[in-house]
This record gives C-alpha cells, sequence and structure tokens, in this order.
C-alpha cells in the first residue's frame, strides 16, 4: 500500500486536471463559477435550486461599502505602501468572530438545535432559553443599520421559489419571531445568519462557514485596494473617528 499523503479535491496528470472527477475544461464550459465553487467545496454538482443559491450567497457579501473591518484592513495596508495581496491578506485577516464570522457561529448553534425533538418554534423558543442563560448574543442576527436586511429577504425568496426551505431555514424564521417576543424588539435576520440557514440546509458542515464569506468579499477587497491606490494619497489618515486618550499622565523613568 502506497505511504504517499493523500487527497480527494483534484487528479492532475500531464494535460489533464480533474477536479473531483470532472475534467477542468467540461466544467470551464458548463458550470458558473458559482456552481464549481459547490463541486469543490460539496464534492457534487448542485441541483438547479443549489446552484442558485450558491451564486445568491457568493454575490450577498460581495461589498457592503467602505465601513466595514476587513474594507478598513486593506486599504490601511495599502495606504502604508504595500502590495495589492498584502493589502488583501490583510483584509481577509480582519474576518473574525463578529465580522463575517458569524456564518460559521450561527451554522453551528442552528444544525445542533435544528436537530432536537419539536417544531421549529418549540426549538427556538428552547435556543432563546440557552442564550439567555449562557448571556450569549445569537450570532446572524441583528444589524446596526437595516431593520430588514434585503440580501436575507432575496435569500430565503430564492429558497422559497424552489421548495427549497428546510429545517435550519424554518428554525431561523421562527428565531427571530422568539428573539423578538423574549427582547421585545425586533433583532433582524443579518446577511450572515440566512447564509447559515440556507448552507445548512444545503447539508454544508458549519466549518466551512467563514469560507463563504471570504470567497464572497475577496473581490470586493481587491476593488477597494485599487482604489485606495490610485486615488487616495499615501499613508492617509484612515479610521475617521476621533478619539481621546485616556493612559497614564506624562512621567520619567526614575
Ligand atoms: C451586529 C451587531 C453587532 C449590531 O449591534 P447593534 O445594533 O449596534 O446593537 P448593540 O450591540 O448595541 O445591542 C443592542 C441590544 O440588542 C441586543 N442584541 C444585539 N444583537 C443581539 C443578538 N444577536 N442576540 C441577542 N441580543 C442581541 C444586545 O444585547 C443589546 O441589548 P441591551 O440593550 O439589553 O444591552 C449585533 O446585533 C450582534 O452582535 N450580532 C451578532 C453578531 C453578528 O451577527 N454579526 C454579523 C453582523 S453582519
Amino acid at each position: 500500500m502506497s505511504e504517499n499523503w493523500k487527497t480527494s479535491i483534484t487528479k492532475i496528470e500531464p494535460g489533464k486536471i480533474h477536479v473531483k472527477g470532472y475534467n477542468i475544461t467540461d466544467i470551464m464550459e458548463n458550470l458558473s463559477y458559482a456552481e464549481t465553487v459547490y463541486l469543490i467545496l460539496k464534492g457534487e454538482l448542485p441541483s438547479k435550486a443549489e446552484a442558485e443559491l450558491m451564486n445568491a450567497i457568493l454575490v450577498a457579501s460581495i461589498d457592503h461599502g467602505a465601513t466595514p473591518p476587513s474594507v478598513l484592513g486593506t486599504r490601511t495596508v495599502m495606504s502604508g505602501g504595500n502590495s495589492l495581496n498584502a493589502a488583501v491578506a490583510g483584509g481577509v485577516l480582519v474576518i473574525g468572530d463578529t465580522h463575517g464570522g458569524a456564518i460559521e457561529q450561527s451554522a453551528q448553534i442552528m444544525q445542533e438545535w435544528a436537530q432536537k425533538e419539536g417544531t421549529p418554534e418549540e426549538q427556538a423558543a428552547g435556543l432563546v432559553g440557552w442564550l439567555k442563560e449562557n448571556k450569549k448574543r445569537m450570532p446572524g442576527f441583528g444589524h446596526r443599520l437595516h431593520n430588514v436586511d434585503p440580501r436575507t429577504a432575496k435569500l430565503f425568496s430564492i429558497a422559497e421559489r424552489h421548495g427549497y426551505s428546510g429545517k435550519h431555514i424554518e428554525l431561523c424564521k421562527a428565531l427571530e419571531k422568539a428573539l423578538e417576543i423574549k427582547l421585545g424588539k425586533k433583532l433582524p435576520i443579518n446577511v450572515d445568519g440566512a447564509i447559515a440557514a440556507v448552507i445548512s440546509d444545503m447539508g454544508f458542515d458549519w466549518r466551512l462557514g467563514k469560507g463563504f464569506f471570504i470567497i464572497s468579499r475577496v473581490p470586493g477587497l481587491i476593488a477597494h485596494a485599487i482604489e485606495e491606490k490610485t486615488r487616495e494619497k499615501p499613508m492617509r489618515k484612515l479610521g475617521p473617528l476621533p478619539f481621546d486618550y485616556d493612559g497614564p499622565d506624562e512621567r520619567e523613568i526614575k
């Protein structure tokens, strides 16, 4: 038996490239980029509904203006006089549990709670109780700007049009109502929460969560990096908020 390490993603031989068994030239001619992303992450070809949803997921997070932390990261690195790859990598490194990363945490929680006994409403009520007990926020809910996140509504409407609403989307919608009852105010499902519900219904492992955001956001980060380079002065003042110093008074080393 061979002692070589194994990979199940792409087979390469001179003049031949097969991704998950499919010839790259056939993929180039027959699949969209979103369908190919689905194939490489899931291992199989998507259905029509899954292809449309995957495309919508990748488009949804492509950019959200100049304020998100990842964009400020990319622009700051570029402004410091670095290369495109350094600037984009800087932006990707800023993506974390509270920015873009909510997909991962939200999918993990929904995948756990959607397995439990009861209707989506009963699961949602149990989950809200658990969040309260553990003093946790529900990742994928709430938004600084949007009362109704238009990307969430569109993702769910595509899913509905294809009759694709599974147990995670149902739980996600029930959770929005249960949180409103418990907190006395509406916390909208944000795009991370909606993507988490959709990828969970597609059968993706929650550990892939941040990956969907990264794949979607990199073109936006490239656009910001190039705009920074071509439009702005080097090392400009980035981060518009004024701040005060509240550290120790001036002192001497004795
Ligand atoms: C996105 C987010 C930072 C926006 O926050 P915000 O609108 O500025 O609201 P605040 O952080 O000031 O919170 C306001 C109140 O709502 C509550 N709240 C906000 N989001 C909540 C959530 N996801 N779950 C439970 N409670 C939440 C807070 O506990 C706070 O309650 P209090 O007034 O009793 O203290 C926030 O909703 C959040 O942390 N969401 C979870 C992480 C997430 O989904 N991130 C991805 C964003 S696209």
